[in-house]
């Protein structure tokens, strides 16, 4: 008997479905096309973009990427899921990535995954049901000195103990960083960089290679 494949990958677009990509959006993302020498180049700052501006990126939005892109969206795709970092559904406003990497794990990251999934009364991959946590696990966050290290959002919090795991969690304030993030995505829709400021990729290379 042949095995039954079932394709649970291909995805399915509602050709009827209005634009979720605003002109604001594209606006943000057409700003980095100076920036390389090919619009396809700023895939990635897309998708930082479009996950920042709706929380994730959808079928819907990486088709509408691939538009903006001038490439299939299947490249869209391509890209999007080798990364963690990118959602194609809808997650909690803070995403706790528990790390789960060797030196970690010797230094009881088990005790603090258990102790997260216990307190948020979820599994990974999951979404507590007010839409506040998603958990996720991680393959090294670069901090393996400091182990078990969780992240919340872009907050690294090291050297986690069980225990301390509640209360870390109750902390409105547990996934704010104390320095500004970079203006690569608070400043490049008002102020577009003047490309001749921009050494292009080839320069870089002849740089590189000098
Ligand atoms: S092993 Fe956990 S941060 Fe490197």
């Amino acid at each position: 008997m042949a095995w039954q494949a079932i394709d649970r990958t291909t995805p399915v677009i509602d050709e009827k479905a209005p634009p979720v990509l605003s002109e604001a959006v594209r606006e943000k993302i057409r700003a980095f096309f100076p920036r390389y020498e090919t619009k396809r180049a700023a895939l990635l700052p897309a998708l930082h973009i479009v996950q920042e501006t709706l929380g994730h990126v959808g079928y819907q939005a990486m088709k509408e990427i691939a538009e903006v892109l001038e490439i299939p969206p299947s490249q869209v795709m391509d890209t999007m899921s080798f990364y963690t970092h990118f959602w194609d559904h809808p997650k909690g406003v803070k995403v706790v990535v528990a790390c789960r990497s060797l030196s970690c794990s010797l230094l009881g990251s088990d005790a603090v995954l258990q102790a997260v999934k216990d307190e948020l009364g979820i599994e990974e991959h999951h979404t507590t049901p007010d839409g506040t946590y998603s958990l996720l696990t991680e393959e090294c966050l670069a901090a393996c000195d400091h182990g078990p290290c969780l992240l919340i959002n872009e907050k690294l919090h090291k050297c986690v103990k069980p225990e301390q795991v509640a209360k870390l969690l109750k902390d409105a304030k547990n996934d704010q960083i104390a320095f500004p993030r970079s203006e690569l995505f608070s400043k490049v829709a008002a102020k577009p960089v003047d490309p001749v400021d921009l050494p292009k990729t080839s320069d870089v290379k002849e740089m590189q290679d000098a």
